[in-house]
């Protein structure tokens, strides 16, 4: 299903169906930036904004993107801040919303979707000094099948989804002008034997 459609109609139910990536990604993103400051946080692809409230504790502004208007109406509810901007654009098209630049770019759950890793890099990049976060459904779950999905009374609709192998985001994301700080892996039940369901990519200028 078209991505923006899938959203739209997913996030009713996006804050409250069970999903193992949605919460073992928030907690990533805590673990990964924790104790750092920004100034200006662009998160790329908030959605109903688990991720833009704990922003909110490690930068002094935000501005949060989506281009879903069901997913956005969720976060502003959820975050009554006048310290965020919400933004409704597509990451996708020229980035008019970029006035200025960001400190810190957060990419959570949104690159499965994008099929030009390299055209987004490229537009993060202009914008952003000196760091980025990229918080994803690790490929090796993709391999197996995995892909974001939820319920209708019409069956599962099953979103658009890109297979990027772990060497696509790294260099996507250093032929543009990032360099790789750490690379992480996070697994369900914290079991390492397991096939790790998010993948970390921190990122510096
Ligand atoms: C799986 S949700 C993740 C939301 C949030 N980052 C989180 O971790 O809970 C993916 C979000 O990315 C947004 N998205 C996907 N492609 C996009 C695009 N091209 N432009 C703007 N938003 C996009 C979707 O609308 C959706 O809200």
């Amino acid at each position: 299903m078209n991505v923006k459609t899938a959203y739209d109609q997913w996030s009713s139910q996006y804050d409250t169906q069970p999903n193992k990536t949605r919460d073992l990604e928030a907690a990533a993103l805590r673990e990964t930036l924790a104790g750092m400051h920004f100034t200006h946080c662009l998160e790329a692809g908030c959605g109903t904004g688990k991720n833009t409230e704990w922003l909110l504790d490690v930068a002094t502004k935000i501005t949060a993107l989506d281009f879903s208007a069901g997913m956005l109406a969720k976060a502003r509810a959820r975050i009554p801040s006048p310290r965020v901007a919400f933004v409704e654009a597509d990451l996708l098209g020229e980035w008019q919303f970029a006035v200025g630049s960001y400190d810190l770019i957060v990419f959570s759950l949104v690159l499965e979707h994008v099929k030009d890793l390299d055209a987004l890099f490229r537009k993060a990049s202009g914008v952003c000094k000196p760091g980025g976060y990229v918080g994803e459904l690790h490929p090796f779950k993709q391999y197996g099948g995995s892909k974001a999905r939820f319920q209708t009374g019409e069956g599962t609709q099953v979103v658009t989804c890109y297979t990027h192998h772990v060497s696509d985001f790294a260099q996507a994301a250093t032929r543009n002008g990032f360099s790789l700080v750490s690379i992480s892996e996070y697994f369900d039940d914290q079991d390492r034997a397991t096939i790790p369901r998010i993948l970390i990519l921190l990122l510096a200028k």
